[in-house]
């Protein structure tokens, strides 16, 4: 029986399943636990599963010493220093597959709300803006023709290319990799910035590593045309958001969807005003059975480890 520290009550029967082979200590405070008290909560656990706004870092590895496996309940994990569990023989892994399809159906939620100014029609009619069908009344852009341009191809990126066909929308991306489009009648841009100008939505997809940092800055959204749309729901810091929120505030940029930001739990206060940008609380995986799944998978990826199986879902070093 091992000693696993989980940094949230989970939803689903994780836990449950966890507790019947080792001993389960959750973390049940509001505030997310900063590095010094992440590594003491942690202790001499042999098993960690943080939540991706949990930053384990090298002082978790370095005080930790007993740690086997780091399992994060979420995709992403620019939460986590892979090098540093690298050298400290951590495994880590992830939770892939069980969150593609809602976080695609989110992002459609996101690119249908904004070009057709679903959010901001909801919020005219109850301030009583509403004073009777005209032809030319609050009139937004259209789908039909549009072409998504799709930043980071992989699983997540093909799911919401995958939407786009019944909408009439074409697809393009931009990806290292330029088979990742296969089977997706989807142009390749070798080079971002050529794709830029091309595109009507823009859709970032690609993990949150030191080259995808401000991927999109204040120079390349001026490359999008100024009737595009750019929608985020991987991470925050892909976009320089004050660089955003200025292409926006100047019509240089025609709307935004954004389920993630910068600085996460805050939004950029040049965001809020601004009616053409949707704005929401990281839910991209945020249905019932996702989440019961993201728990589930993470304690698998645990029980086999402490079992000296192989991981289910393991994570490889990345830039
Ligand atoms: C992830 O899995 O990385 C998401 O951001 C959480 O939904």
């Amino acid at each position: 029986m091992a000693d696993v520290a989980v940094t949230y009550p989970l939803p689903g029967d994780g836990l449950e399943r966890l507790g019947r082979e080792h001993r389960v200590r959750v973390y049940r405070g509001e505030e997310r636990l900063a590095a010094d008290a992440l590594a003491a909560f942690t202790g001499a656990a042999e098993a960690l599963i943080p939540l991706v706004n949990d930053t384990v870092d090298e002082v978790v590895f370095a005080r930790c010493p007993h740690l086997k496996v780091v399992a994060n309940v979420g995709v992403g994990v620019n939460n986590i220093d892979l090098g540093a569990a690298a050298a400290a023989g951590v495994i880590v892994t992830n939770t892939p597959d069980v969150l593609t399809e809602a976080t695609a159906d989110l992002t459609w939620a996101l690119i249908l709300a904004v070009v057709r100014r679903v959010v901001e029609g909801d919020r005219l009619l109850r301030a009583g803006g509403f004073t009777g069908w005209k032809p030319d009344f609050f009139l937004s852009g259209d789908l039909q023709g549009a072409v998504l341009g799709i930043v980071g191809m992989g699983r997540i990126g093909r799911a919401v290319a995958r939407r786009a066909a019944p909408f009439g929308v074409g697809v393009v991306f931009h990806d290292p990799d330029p088979a990742a489009g296969e089977g997706l009648a989807a142009r390749h841009y070798p080079d971002l910035e050529a794709m830029l100008p091309d595109v009507d939505i823009l859709s970032l997809h690609c993990p949150l590593t030191g080259a995808t940092r401000h991927l999109l800055d204040a120079r390349r959204l001026a490359l999008l045309k100024p009737s595009a749309v750019v929608i985020n729901t991987s991470r925050g810091e892909v976009i320089d958001e004050a660089a955003l929120a200025d292409a926006l505030r100047a019509g240089r940029l025609a709307g935004a969807g954004l389920d993630v930001f910068e600085f996460e739990p805050r939004v950029h206060p040049d965001l809020l005003p601004l009616s053409q940008a949707v704005l929401l609380p990281h839910l991209g995986s945020g249905t019932r059975r996702t989440r019961a799944a993201m728990a589930s998978l993470a304690v698998d990826n645990v029980l086999a480890v402490l079992a000296g199986r192989p991981p289910l879902t393991p994570v490889g070093l990345r830039r």
